[in-house]
């Protein structure tokens, strides 16, 4: 099974099985009925748009198609919202802002579906998905029973959860209950969000989401055009200390704060300083807007594409002596 058309980076990669479904029963008759399925390799594959693969999947592809958004519960401050797995998580966002809910409007045009938003965590723009999470529903392989976690049972921290790590490929999402804002306070700190926002009229949900789609559109590739999985790291996590040594070498080096004595720094600027940002080599490349996203210009294949961002790591380590991290997928 081909799944050329189920990942952003448009890597032609076959599976050994796919199913899809679209009510968490089918799921539960599928792995009940047969347990040989139990003893395949197995991944959840939503959009595809934060994973690379590397080889042909030996082994069986799950695609939740769980569809539906919908209110479940109001208060006089919030409004809950149960969204399917198998819902594009643009058109959720669409759907909170058109009825006047905040809390997702930052996160605007991020790719992909609403089950894979808790699993790493999504964020953008000052606001991250796990401010607005309330429950995770699915079900669990091992106990092959349908079961749900709270947020502060989901683990979140920075692009990582639970559902990446101690669940993995043990957890299949079938949908997530968000809890929204009626009267939200708006985040407009980051970068120059706020000068954007303006420019539309007076700061609504309306206009934050039209400032973010347009800042997004215009450094972040259309995988329509130029395959790609957003940022290929993640912007890495240091010792405040050589955060500090760095920033008395390199003036303009980004640092954001992340806790007790630990520093984030941007993983854009560091490659862009390493002289890969808008390279080419064959059918790779980096982006020439955002030098954190990798591009498939042609028919590049999972190698290739981890060929070259090993480049990047090791240019990046030789010159600041900073790890970075992969932010996509590897399979
Ligand atoms: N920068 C450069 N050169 C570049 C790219 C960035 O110098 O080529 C500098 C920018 O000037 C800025 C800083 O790095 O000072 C941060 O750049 P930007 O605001 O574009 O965001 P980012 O840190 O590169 C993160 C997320 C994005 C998210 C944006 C906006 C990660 C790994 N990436 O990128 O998320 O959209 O912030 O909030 O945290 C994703 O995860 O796939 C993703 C696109």
């Amino acid at each position: 099974y081909s799944l050329k058309d189920h990942n952003t980076f448009g890597i032609d990669a076959k599976a050994k099985y796919f199913f899809e479904f679209t009510e968490v029963e089918d799921l539960a008759v599928f792995f009940r009925s047969n347990k040989s399925w139990r003893e395949e390799k197995l991944i959840v594959l939503g959009e595809g748009s934060n994973i690379l693969f590397m080889n042909d999947f030996d082994g069986l592809v799950i695609h939740p198609k769980v569809p539906g958004i919908f209110p479940v519960h109001e208060d006089r401050q919030n409004v809950w919202i149960e969204a399917g797995a198998g819902e594009s998580w643009d058109e959720l966002v669409e759907y909170c802002v058109t009825y006047g809910l905040g809390g997702v409007e930052n996160l605007s045009l991020i790719p992909g579906k609403v089950g894979a938003a808790p699993v790493q965590n999504i964020g953008a723009y000052g606001q991250e998905v796990c401010a607005v999470v309330e429950k995770v529903k699915g079900f669990d392989l091992e106990k092959e029973e349908i079961a749900e976690f709270s947020a502060n049972e989901c683990r979140f921290a920075y692009r990582d959860s639970i559902f990446k790590s101690y669940l993995k490929n043990r957890f299949i999402i079938t949908s997530v209950v968000f809890r929204l804002e009626k009267f939200p306070e708006f985040k407009l700190g980051y970068g120059d969000l706020e000068a954007k926002v303006k420019e539309k009229g007076d700061v609504s949900l309306h206009t934050i989401r039209e400032a973010v789609i347009e800042i997004r559109s215009s450094k972040l590739p259309d995988v329509k055009e130029l395959g790609n999985a957003g940022s290929f790291f993640k912007n890495p996590v240091v010792e405040a200390s050589l955060a500090e040594r760095l920033k008395t070498e390199f003036e303009t080096l980004p640092v954001y704060p992340a806790g007790e004595g630990k520093a984030k720094l941007a993983a854009g600027w560091l490659i862009e300083q390493t002289g890969w940002k808008g390279v080419r080599e064959g059918n790779v490349g980096v982006h020439e807007k955002q030098a954190l996203v990798l591009v498939n210009h042609g028919n590049a294949t999972g190698k290739e594409v981890w060929d070259f961002s090993e480049k990047i790591k090791r240019s990046v380590h030789e010159k600041f002596g900073v790890e970075l991290e992969r932010e996509v997928n590897c399979i």
